[in-house]
């Protein structure tokens, strides 16, 4: 067997999306017929709704599969429009809004399009695993900006000004949070907006989860609450978790035309247009009806409460409550030192996790994937029986734990 020339450094430095491998751990276990309780998902548990995939049908039937203008079909673009007009009453012509292959996609083109080597991009801590790499991939740097879960992981204005220097290009936000389900209030929202429009840096505004919110508050994000933030936000958003659409892969960008050219020519040179049909299912999932999504938050509110009840039981664990998305990220650093039947030590979220699912049959994702070790996420995106055999299970593989 001949070996070929090595690999780029770029690849050999990036490491795999830490969910997706706990899931696919996971996903084979339970194919090899182990009981597990899966508590690692980052997509809804639900079905896609009927009329979308109708939708689907359609348009293979109707031939409609073939290349589409690279950053989406104008129906699509306008009724992103039209939602963005309707949810947070901001005005975007067609030209400033391009669809991608999902939201990730679109993070992708952005860094790409906007970071030489050596600028950096601050990352609020806990973050979504995919940023730092997505950043890292386009010669950028990540500077996390700390936070703290006893404070509801809220962001430090002051702090925030103090990374802000000559290579700053943006901040990403992204609220309601994956992992911590926390939400922005208002005024930090409003108060980043004006402080990147004082510095001159883009806000890339990460809303896929704004339909998920516990509070009943319609969404807000930099660009609605100043005005002048505007020109310097970028939409992130897509169909994957409102719609319960993971796997059609639409997302989409809305922002300032010479950043929204520049992504669909990365796009252009990369996939091109993403898939013809599933951009047909997402136009019929942004203009058809919306009570799916009601259905759905009502379910992982519910989730939140009793999951979060139950963990909040278990002496040592300490848990912010979610205000949206489908995930809780308590702090189980009281376990740390602790030894396991076995007599290994748990020294962090990595051990912690690999304990919950050799000892509980339980999947979880380490903190640390997140940036953040003293915390684990449990995603609630299953039902209550199976939330409830998860619980039961922690408690008692923690109570084993001397
Ligand atoms: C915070 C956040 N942003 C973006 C995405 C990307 O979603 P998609 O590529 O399915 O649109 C995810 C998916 O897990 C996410 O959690």
């Amino acid at each position: 067997m001949s070996q070929g020339p090595s690999l780029s450094k770029r690849v050999q430095s990036l490491k795999p999306s830490p969910t997706l491998a706990t899931d696919a751990k996971a996903k084979a276990l339970k194919a090899q017929g182990v009981d597990i309780v899966n508590l690692s998902a980052g997509e809804p548990d639900f079905d896609t709704p009927a009329h979308i995939k109708e939708a689907a049908k359609e348009a293979i039937d109707q031939g409609f599969t073939r290349y589409t203008p690279v950053g989406g079909i104008l129906e699509l673009k306008e009724a992103i429009a039209a939602m963005l007009k309707n949810d947070y009453g901001l005005e975007y012509e067609t030209g400033q809004i391009m669809v991608s292959t999902g939201g990730k996609q679109v993070l992708y083109n952005l860094a790409q399009a906007m970071l030489d080597p050596g600028d950096e991009v601050i990352i609020p801590a806990p973050y979504w695993v995919s940023y730092p790499p997505i950043v890292e991939l386009a010669g950028g740097v990540p500077v996390i900006l700390e936070t703290d879960p006893a404070n509801d992981f809220s962001i430090s204005l002051e702090r925030l000004s103090g990374l802000i220097g000559p290579k700053t290009k943006a901040i990403i936000l992204n609220s309601p949070s994956n992992p911590t389900g926390a939400v922005y209030d208002r005024e930090t929202v409003r108060r980043v907006g004006e402080l990147a429009c004082e510095k001159g840096i883009y806000i890339i505004t990460d809303d896929i989860y704004d339909k998920i919110r516990f509070d009943g508050e319609s969404p807000y994000n930099c660009a609605s609450l100043v005005e002048a933030a505007k020109d310097l936000c970028l939409i992130v958003n897509g169909v994957s978790k409102t719609y319960a659409m993971t796997g059609w892969r639409i997302g989409y960008l809305a922002g300032p035309e010479s950043v929204v050219k520049a992504c669909t020519k990365i796009q252009s040179q990369s996939t091109s247009n993403p898939n013809s049909i599933a951009q047909k299912a997402a136009l019929a999932a942004l203009t058809g009806p919306q009570d799916c999504i009601q259905e759905m938050k009502k379910a992982f509110q519910e989730r939140a409460r009793a999951f979060v009840d139950g963990l909040l039981e278990i002496d040592g664990i300490k848990c912010p409550r979610p205000s949206g998305a489908f995930y809780c990220f308590p702090d189980m650093s009281a376990f740390f030192g602790r030894k396991t039947p076995e007599g290994n030590a748990i020294e962090g979220s990595l051990d912690l996790c690999d304990y919950l699912l050799d000892e509980a049959k339980v999947a979880s994702i380490p903190g640390i994937a997140f940036g953040d070790d003293r915390c684990v996420r449990f995603s609630f995106a299953t039902d209550m029986a199976t939330l409830n055999e998860g619980l039961k299970r922690i408690r008692s593989a923690l109570n084993k734990l001397a």
